[in-house]
């Protein structure tokens, strides 16, 4: 079967940029990355893209007056590469609500928080001072207002005694490194439906992932 082709959109480090070029490279993975793109030309995750020879580019949205000329230059981009699924990772632009409508159901990111918990920026530091024992990540389909959308995939992570915003914020990014090519995976097999607003999974029927408790009950 065809590949899916797929754009990854950054603003800096790009690591689940890493993680998805990753886990397309494994053999009979069904997804390719065409196009990395980013608004900002010093996004480190763009060295990603060019030693795995994939293409890439910037569209800095500070050469545009208007939010719309911008999201007009990405999908123009994107239309000419032939993508078919948009992935956010780390993309810091809201993008408008034309483009997210067109680009509706093909257009994901991944969230540092279990959603709809801790929308928006400094999630860690949200968590923490909320007293949360369990944190994660969500990939989810993007809908016009911020981090909302049907969810694809969460993972869980306990917060830990000790931990400081950047120890949790570690944890929880290993744990996105794994659920983005889940959600990936899933999503170029065809085996994710939105139904109702809400992703429909067609799984394996494997084995459901043991409780997460924290803090363990060792009785
Ligand atoms: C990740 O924590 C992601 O969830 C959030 O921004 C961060 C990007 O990290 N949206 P990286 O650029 O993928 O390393």
């Amino acid at each position: 079967m065809a590949k899916l082709k797929v754009a990854v959109l950054i603003s800096g480090r790009g690591s689940n940029l890493g993680a998805l070029i990753k886990a397309c490279a494994a053999e009979g993975f069904p997804a390719e990355i065409r196009l990395v793109l980013s608004n900002r030309a010093d996004a480190a995750g763009l060295e990603h893209a060019r030693r795995a020879g994939i293409a890439e580019g910037v569209i800095a949205h500070r050469d545009f007056a208007r939010r719309e000329e911008f999201d007009a230059a990405l999908d123009a981009a994107l239309l000419g590469a032939g993508i078919e699924l948009v992935c956010l990772a780390g993309f810091m632009r809201i993008l408008g609500a034309e483009f997210v409508t067109r680009w509706r159901d093909r257009l994901v990111n991944i969230h540092p928080s279990l959603l709809p918990a801790f929308r928006g920026l400094d999630t860690h530091a949200r968590a923490l001072a909320a007293g949360v024992r369990i944190a994660g990540c969500t990939v989810h389909y993007v809908r016009p207002e911020m981090d909302e959308g049907p969810i694809i995939v969460q993972a869980a992570v306990p917060v830990l005694p000790g931990d400081d915003a950047e120890r949790l914020a570690a944890r929880v990014l290993a744990a996105e490194h794994r659920a983005y090519p889940l959600a990936l995976r899933l999503i170029a097999e065809g085996r994710v439906r939105v139904v109702d607003e809400r992703a429909v999974i067609d799984a394996d029927g494997g084995p459901a992932p043991a409780i997460l408790l924290n803090p363990p009950d060792g009785g």
